[in-house]
């Protein structure tokens, strides 16, 4: 299998660098934001506790979201991998999720971080919020949430780069130029598809 983390800031393209990942090499998209904003557009009793955190930009429990990707993950185990989007944002989220695919007799092969620069993080997500209306692309949020990011999930580069995982690209350039910097990576670790001729 090949199972990616892509990691980064808000604003730094995680969603739409995942689209064409899962694309070109058929994995599962497994976003945290995206569940998360499905349980709270289904109003169900998780989505309802998870629309206040959202809106303040901070984080939701280890416990919750390590639950919602142990489903995905074991419901899924006939595909050719996973694209993490999203998660583990804590250190305690990589162990978990380290531990789900071990016991599924898989691994995170690498942690693909987007690197932006906070001005143009700021830019993204505003006009992302014209586009699209995310509650919690506001300026204030969006503050708190590369505040989190910094105090919090960042150090989560650490614990892949101690187990030789961490690859760091430029995250700014047109969505194609980033796309070839992250295949260029990837096509390192996809399983080699057996050749005819
Ligand atoms: O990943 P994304 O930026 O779409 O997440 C949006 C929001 O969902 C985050 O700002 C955070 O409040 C919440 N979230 C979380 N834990 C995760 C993923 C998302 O708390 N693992
Ligand atoms: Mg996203």
């Amino acid at each position: 299998m090949l199972n990616i983390v892509i990691f980064g800031p808000p604003g730094a393209g995680k969603g739409t660098q995942s689209e064409l990942i899962i694309e070109k090499y058929k994995l599962v998209h497994l976003s945290t934001g995206d569940i998360l904003r499905n349980e709270i557009a289904n109003k169900t009793p998780l989505g309802i506790e998870a629309k206040k955190i959202i809106e303040k930009g901070e984080l939701v429990s280890d416990d919750i979201v390590i639950g919602m990707v142990k489903n995905k993950i074991e419901g899924n185990m006939t595909g050719n991998g996973f694209i993490f989007d999203g998660f583990p944002r804590t250190k305690e989220q990589a162990e978990a999720l380290d531990k789900i695919l071990e016991d599924n007799n898989t691994s995170i092969s690498v942690m693909i971080s987007l690197d932006v620069d906070e001005d143009e993080l700021v830019k993204r997500l505003l006009k992302r919020a014209e586009e699209q209306g995310r509650t919690d692309d506001n300026i204030d949020v969006i503050r708190n949430r590369i505040k989190v990011y910094n105090e919090v999930t960042s150090h989560v580069c650490d614990y892949y780069s101690k187990k030789n995982k961490y690859r760091s690209i430029p995250g700014t350039g047109t969505i194609e130029e980033i796309f070839d910097r992250i295949s260029a990576v990837l096509d390192e670790y996809a399983p080699k598809r057996s050749c005819c001729g």
